[in-house]
């Protein structure tokens, strides 16, 4: 799909659909005649008001939040048809929604054979928001269907969008389509890579990938082997590893901008289980399928490393990816065998399903050694998240206040949900081994944040946060404007965060 901007008069755009954003119509208002409620938050058309204000009071348009109304041949306008999209209460309207309302026009515009789309995005349409406009339209058009034979599937895609804005707005909204662009096919590409199942993307699939990425946009990619790792020390990594026949490796993708505004050095982590059986303490059958997905954090984290470089924030970014297959095979780790982490901590692992954990801790102590002062990962690492908070936040947790809020304004304007759940001393007397120095789960209880607690066993005294997306990396279900399957959260988080950084936290 292509993206423009233009400011030509929208009459004149000669496209299969003009869409226009209506919101909901308010409360009656006595005190401000003239103004009457059927057309209040109506766009300016040439020629349409009459017709929508018929809609209106029809009753079969309120502009609720994805309604659509077509009209054919609309008078005066080049385009086939003008359609009107709800877009629900005009103060609720923002960025978020700009970005779900493209998503789900151009979902349901495109099964009508529909090619070429023009989005209205003036003053009155609310749509400020130019990059949304893009993202959503890019995440709309993402299909699982890379292992579907059936070519007519893959056929029905828009082909142009045009998004129609004022005179003065040309440069600003080019750079925003741009932005957007590259960040929403950058949360593509992890979607891809989580689509893959495990029999296509072992972990060294998962490093190739990540290699030809970086040479592409020029990062510098630098893959540890298994012999590399044993030379280190990575003995949690490789313990998890051992029950496999496809082989681990630590991926590290790095980007050094021309400038930096300070030496900080902000490190991505990203589990990287291509599929998660949960070893000799193994998982039930019903649902494993869905353990292809344990990889999200890595692709979330190559994802962003594609569009960083591209974008190229003031700050050094390096990627680890820590990828391994949690196997079982007459070699496997076993519950109750200690191994020693690059850190030199030895762990007992009590559960070999608790594998996340294992390999990111040696991934944050080695990111630590190669320079990061400040640390963000992101891991499929508890069923127990989804209990916490269901699927609509990723949860947070941190060892650093003012990074967590950073990273909270950064999701916050890449329209990503996240929610800090407490990581206090009291939870860490949940991890107790008598037989090493810290077990790899906790009891019964927050297990998203003992989960999080054995991670910071590794990540202190470094600035860290750690997002939980175990419950939001996949939908079961597909939405208006987003496909079920993979979702790529996280990048979108990730990239804003690099690219908002300024060396100083906020006071
Ligand atoms: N990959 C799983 C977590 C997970 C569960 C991700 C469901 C996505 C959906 C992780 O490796 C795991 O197995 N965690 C265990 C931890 C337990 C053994 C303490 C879990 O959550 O059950
Ligand atoms: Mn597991
Ligand atoms: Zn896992």
């Amino acid at each position: 799909m292509e993206i423009r901007v233009d400011t030509s008069p929208i009459e004149k755009l000669s496209v299969d659909a003009l869409a226009v954003i209506c919101f909901e119509t308010q409360e009656k208002s006595t005190d401000s005649p003239g103004v009457t409620p059927e057309s209040d938050g109506d766009p300016e058309i040439a020629g349409q008001s009459g017709w929508l204000r018929e809609l209106r009071s029809s009753g079969e348009f309120s502009g609720k939040a994805n309604e659509t109304a077509i009209l054919y041949r609309p008078n005066g306008l080049a385009a086939k048809r003008l359609v009107v999209v709800g877009a629900g209460k005009r103060a609720k309207f923002s960025a978020d929604e700009a970005r779900k309302l493209s998503g789900s026009l151009l979902r349901q515009l495109r099964t009508k054979g529909i090619r070429n789309v023009a989005i209205l995005a003036d003053q009155a349409s609310g749509i400020s928001d130019y990059a949304a406009v893009a993202e959503g339209a890019i995440l709309g058009a993402w299909e699982a269907n890379k292992y579907k034979t059936d070519p007519k599937k893959n056929e029905k895609q828009i082909e142009l969008l045009t998004i129609a804005v004022p005179n003065g707005s040309l440069g600003i909204a080019e750079e925003a389509v741009r932005r957007g662009s590259v960040i929403a096919e950058a949360q593509n590409l992890a979607r891809d890579l989580v689509n893959e199942p495990a029999n296509k993307l072992t972990p060294a699939v998962l490093a190739d990938a990540a290699k030809a990425m970086s040479a592409e946009y020029g990062l510098d990619c630098k893959i540890l082997d298994r012999d590399a790792m044993a030379e280190l020390g990575m003995g949690a990594l490789l313990g998890v590893a051992q029950g496999s026949t496809n082989p681990p490796f630590l991926i590290v993708m790095k980007y050094s901008p021309g400038l930096t505004t300070a030496g900080d050095h902000l490190a991505l982590v990203g589990k990287g289980v291509t599929f998660d059986t949960g070893g000799i303490s193994i998982k039930p059958s019903e649902g494993m399928e869905k353990m292809k997905y344990d990889m999200a954090g890595a692709a979330a984290v190559i994802g962003a490393m594609k569009a960083i470089a591209q974008l190229k924030p003031p700050v050094q970014v390096t990627g680890y990816v820590p990828t391994v297959e949690n196997m079982v095979n007459g070699n496997a780790q076993r519950p109750g065998d200690i191994v020693t982490a690059l850190s030199g901590k030895t762990i007992e692992v009590l559960n070999t399903d608790a594998e996340g954990r294992l390999i990111l801790a040696d991934a944050l102590t080695y990111a630590q050694r190669n320079g990061a002062t400040h640390m963000v990962d992101a891991a499929t690492l508890t069923g127990a998240i989804a209990i916490a908070l269901g699927h609509y936040n990723v949860g947070a947790f941190t060892n650093n206040q003012s990074l967590l809020d950073r990273f909270v304004t950064a999701a916050r304007v890449a329209g990503e949900k996240v929610w800090q759940l407490p990581l206090d001393e009291d939870y860490k007397e949940y991890l107790k081994s008598a037989f090493a120095d810290l077990p790899n789960i906790g009891g019964r209880y927050g297990g998203s944040i003992t989960a999080a607690w054995f991670l910071r066993e590794f990540a202190d005294p470094t600035p860290w946060v750690h997002l939980d997306i175990a419950s939001t990396a996949w939908l079961d279900e597909g939405k208006a404007w987003m496909t079920k399957g993979p979702t790529g959260v996280a990048v979108r988080s990730f990239v804003q965060l690099a690219l908002d950084w300024t060396g100083k936290p906020p006071a």
